[in-house]
């Protein structure tokens, strides 16, 4: 179940993504992930299509793919056909090896900009975008995908319209979320509802949803039918978390680093934030960061309250050296 994935016209050694995670998938976080795991590729953030199309200066975050982080697919956010084409010529421009529409992101702000989960309630715009997309990349081989959310408990079903609507105006691929955009992290991921998504399309579908681990990650395969999964809140902290799997899958055993490299990759991570940054934003957000990299120590309490009034990175190595040993 665990093994090569094609998406449009490329092959991918493995079917294990990192997921976008706004606030954190920057290429620190994803350069360790392809150092340490290797996923098939991993997500920036969500972009916005508007600021790209307007020719807006791009924040150093949203723009930078590291020469050695591998293969990436970016994020865009947008309702305008128009806006989607120009921001798609605008991430080849940096790099970007797949492209993707986010159709399932729940904030106020974006819904009301017909974007983000308001798009599966409007099936002919959509098509209308991934056509845009798919034109303003038809010179290259780069695969186009939608990332979508399921219909949970509603009367109204949107999620597999839009999903074949998606298909027919030509995605490579659906990424599917198992959770209604209303829904919180506390209602777990509905399996059956990415599974008969996956049995309406003939395209490949990745499941998105509480895999956090080789077991979750087997059993979400299994119940859905998907061709891959995305992982997105296990990865961070934990940039191993692929090879781990991939692994274990295979029935070998995965040594996962000790507490005392663990602090290490932090401050790698740390590091790498503060030259994309500087300091200042770095540490403010490395005070977030640390509890995912925290996971192993038994009571990372008193860590977490040293970490939250780190101001400089100095402040995070020493509560590296203090708590992770
Ligand atoms: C902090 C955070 C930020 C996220 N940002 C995005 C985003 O920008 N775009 C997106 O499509 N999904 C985003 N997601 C959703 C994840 O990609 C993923 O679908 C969801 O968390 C379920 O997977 P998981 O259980 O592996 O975390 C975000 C999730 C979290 C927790």
């Amino acid at each position: 179940m665990i093994g090569p994935i094609i998406l449009g016209n490329k092959t991918f050694a493995s079917n294990l993504i990192q997921g976008p995670m706004a606030g954190y998938s920057c290429w620190p976080m994803r350069l360790l992930a392809q150092q340490w795991g290797q996923p098939a590729f991993c997500y920036t953030e969500m972009l916005s299509a508007k600021n790209l199309a307007t020719h807006r200066e791009i924040e150093p975050r949203f723009r930078v793919k590291d020469p050695n982080e591998g293969t990436l697919c970016v994020q865009l956010s947008g309702s305008n056909p128009d806006e989607l084409s120009r921001a798609t010529e605008r991430v080849i421009g940096f790099g970007a090896d797949l492209i993707d529409l986010n159709c399932g992101c729940p904030v106020d702000k974006i819904r009301k900009k017909g974007a983000g989960s308001k798009l599966l309630e409007q099936p002919t715009l959509l098509a209308q975008l991934v056509k845009a997309m798919k034109l303003a990349t038809s010179a290259t081989d780069i695969p186009i995908s939608i990332k979508i959310r399921v219909d949970g408990d509603q009367t109204v079903q949107y999620s597999k319209t839009a999903a074949l609507r998606a298909q027919d105006a030509g995605v490579n691929f659906i990424a599917i979320h198992g959770r209604h955009w209303t829904e919180d992290y506390d209602v777990p991921c509905r399996q059956d509802q990415i599974a008969e998504i996956v049995s309406a399309l003939t395209i490949p579908v990745i499941a998105s949803g509480d895999a956090q681990d080789t077991a979750s990650t087997l059993q979400l395969l299994k119940n859905t039918g998907a061709a891959g999964v995305m992982i997105a809140r296990a990865g961070v902290g934990q940039p191993w978390l692929f090879a781990k799997i991939r692994a274990e899958a295979a029935g070998e055993k995965f040594v996962v680093p000790d507490i005392h490299s663990i602090g290490q990759l932090f401050l790698q991570h740390a590091k790498d934030l503060v030259s994309l940054e500087g300091e200042k934003i770095a540490v403010l957000q490395c005070r977030k960061l640390i509890k995912y990299y925290a996971r192993p120590l038994e009571n990372n309490t008193p860590l977490l309250n040293h970490a939250n009034l780190a101001e400089r990175y100095d402040d995070l190595v020493s509560c590296v050296v203090n708590y992770f040993r």
